[in-house]
């Protein structure tokens, strides 16, 4: 599998990914192979993978290719890891490109005009296609062929180049982003949900065993347990909670080990980071508990507004202490208890 031209991708891509995923993980992911590469070695989101594993079959089966796939869901969910393990499961090659790469319809055309039959396209970030260079995507997937104008005002003429059949899976933070004229051409949609406990825990445990460094079973669980859900925040903290183990501990991370770095991390029990705090005691000392708009908050606390949107703010409402309504968020009465803080 091609790797280094995800890396090319993640690199240019959002802001937003830079707290979650630095240029060092991301060469130490691609030296040690911590990425899952086969539908059993994929942990969790057992539904779409059972699903997913029909849909295959039944594609090889028929010697078509699979119908196009979208993935959404918040970050380091393992939307870019899947893609690459549908792809490796049909046998099929992988072609990337990201949304905020394509800013010309040319862009598009000659990504898809480099196809071959029964390839995976894997677009991420696709909500970021500018609009009108979305509609170069319709009739390339629906019936396979590219719709281009050549020439210029007066002496413009379209003319249709016939694609292969091919597999675009799309990645996404954002479905909501997505046109809807996009969104029906994909046949399978899929919604990657956080993790629980008991599967990052078995995540943690494949790490140690793919970075060749050993953790107990209950400094694992304590991992699992501080994650967010999320298995990219999971692998990065191993990976420092590893680097106290060696220089400050006894080598194998034990709990003990696990609870200093993970304070010195600044990780909380729930696993919520400094920002959530800083969101969450925005809040209630600048909003006495809300609701605030999402606008206002994301001022006060110096982030932007897609940050809360896409990384924050779905966790602190999965966990239940922060909630959505018609006019604002706001805090819950378990958030003022977690903090400690007594309610005005
Ligand atoms: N199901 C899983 N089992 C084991 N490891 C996983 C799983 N899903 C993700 N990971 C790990 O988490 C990391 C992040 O996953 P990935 O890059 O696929 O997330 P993503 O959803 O594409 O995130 P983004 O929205 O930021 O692009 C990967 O490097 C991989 O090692
Ligand atoms: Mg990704």
């Amino acid at each position: 599998m091609k790797y280094e031209q995800k890396y090319a991708i993640l690199k240019i891509g959002d802001k937003m990914e830079d707290r979650l995923l630095t240029s060092e993980e991301l060469a130490e992911d691609k030296s040690i192979n911590i990425r899952p590469v086969t539908l059993d070695d994929y942990i969790g989101q057992s539904e779409i993978k059972d699903n997913i594993r029909v849909y295959i079959k039944s594609a090889i089966m028929r010697g078509e290719p699979l119908d196009h796939v979208l993935l959404y869901g918040p970050p380091g969910l393992g939307k870019t890891t899947l893609a690459y393990i549908i792809a490796n499961e049909l046998g099929s090659n992988i072609k990337t490109a990201s949304g905020p790469s394509i800013e010309k319809s040319g862009d598009l055309a000659a990504v898809l005009s480099t196809l071959e039959p029964n390839d995976v396209l894997f677009i991420d970030e696709i909500h970021r296609i500018p609009k009108f260079i979305e509609e170069i995507l319709y009739p390339a997937m629906e019936d396979f062929y590219l719709d281009i104008v050549v020439g210029s005002d007066g002496n413009s003429r379209n003319i249709k180049i016939e694609l292969p059949p091919f597999t675009l899976v799309g990645a996404t933070t954002r479905a909501g982003d997505l046109s809807s004229p996009l969104r029906d051409r994909f046949g399978i949609i899929s919604k990657l949900n956080y993790y629980t406990e008991d599967e990052l825990y078995d995540i943690v445990k494949r790490t140690s065993r793919v970075l060749n460094a050993e953790i107990t079973d209950d400094a694992a669980r304590e991992l699992a347990k501080r994650s967010r859900g999320t298995p990219r925040i999971c692998n990065r903290l191993f990976k420092r909670v590893r680097d106290f183990a060696l220089v400050e501990g006894k080598g194998i991370i034990d709990l003990d080990i696990m609870k200093t770095a993970l304070e010195r991390l600044k990780v909380d029990k729930m696993g919520l980071d400094e920002t959530d705090y800083n969101l969450l005691i925005a809040i209630i000392e600048k909003y006495n508990g809300g609701p605030v708009g999402v606008d206002a908050l994301a001022s006060s606390i110096g982030e932007e507004r897609t940050t809360i949107e896409d990384v924050y703010e779905p966790y602190l409402l999965q966990t239940g202490l922060l909630k959505r309504t018609a006019r604002g968020r706001m805090v819950t009465d378990m958030a003022y208890e977690h903090l400690g803080i007594k309610k005005k």
